[in-house]
């Protein structure tokens, strides 16, 4: 129901062949829309994208600047085609240090859309997990400090609504790319209970059958949020002996 990858291995794809990561990141937009593309077919209802975190600020000012470039030619270029595939887009992450005029493009996609029920597209834009919950305990100390909340009604469920995320499931599965196998600040709140999966695949090869291969294999994953009785009813309604 609900995928997060975190896309990674551009840098590293350019570099092999040569070529300026820029154009890396140039391949991995292409891997974008077709990924995107692909979803509802793959019953896939939500997918999140870890486009550029917090910590990326820190990498080259040209890198940064190519970055830039590709998303204010993402949002401009895939309007038409978001609005009409019925594509929910959401943007995850503090927009504040975000150019204005692509924070403007960001806000216009988010509106055009807003009422669009298909895939639900979550792009991870200056994004990190911890600097979320930080954001959501700030907002829900504001709220409590002003009597809107009391103390008493903070809860899971409470602190869900608060996320960039807020009304939406958890993802049950999050792809990375490239090798490494770390989280990276990735929704550090929501993978809670998700299964994880790491590919050698970098992100510009990346395809959807690989995408296709990788939710076969993990289908048969048996998820029991940390209970045995529902593993156990599982194993007893598939007649397993172990
Ligand atoms: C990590 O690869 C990737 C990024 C920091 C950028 C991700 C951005 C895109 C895929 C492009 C466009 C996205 C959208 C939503 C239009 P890396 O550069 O860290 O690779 P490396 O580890 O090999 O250096």
């Amino acid at each position: 129901m609900h995928l997060g990858i975190i896309m990674d291995g551009n840098g590293r794809w350019a570099v092999q062949r040569r070529l300026p990561r820029a154009f890396g990141h140039k391949r991995g937009a292409s891997r974008v829309t077709e990924i995107v593309r692909i979803c509802p077919d793959l019953n896939i209802k939500t997918l999140t994208l870890y486009a550029f975190s917090t910590e990326n600020w820190q990498r080259a000012a040209h890198e940064v600047a190519s970055l830039m470039k590709l998303f204010r030619g993402y949002l401009q270029n895939k309007f038409i085609e978001l609005v009409e595939n019925n594509v929910k887009v959401v943007f995850l992450g503090d927009t504040k240090p975000i150019e204005r005029d692509i924070v403007l493009q960001m806000r216009k996609l988010e509106k055009a859309t807003c009422n669009n029920d298909g895939l639900t597209l979550n792009i991870a834009l200056n994004y990190s997990g911890r600097d979320e919950i930080i954001r959501v305990a700030k907002k829900i100390a504001k709220d409590c400090k002003s009597e809107i909340l009391k103390i008493e009604d903070i809860s899971d469920n409470l602190f869900q609504k608060y996320l960039d995320t807020k009304n939406q499931t958890d993802p049950d599965l999050i792809i990375r790319t490239a090798g490494n196998q770390r989280i990276s600040n990735f929704l550090l709140w929501q993978i809670a209970y998700s299964e994880l999966y790491f590919t050698e695949t970098t992100w510009p090869d990346f395809s959807p059958e690989i995408l296709k291969n990788i939710l076969e294999v993990c289908k048969n994953r048996i998820r029991t949020y940390g209970t045995t009785s529902k593993k156990e009813k599982l194993i007893k309604s598939l007649n397993l002996n172990l």
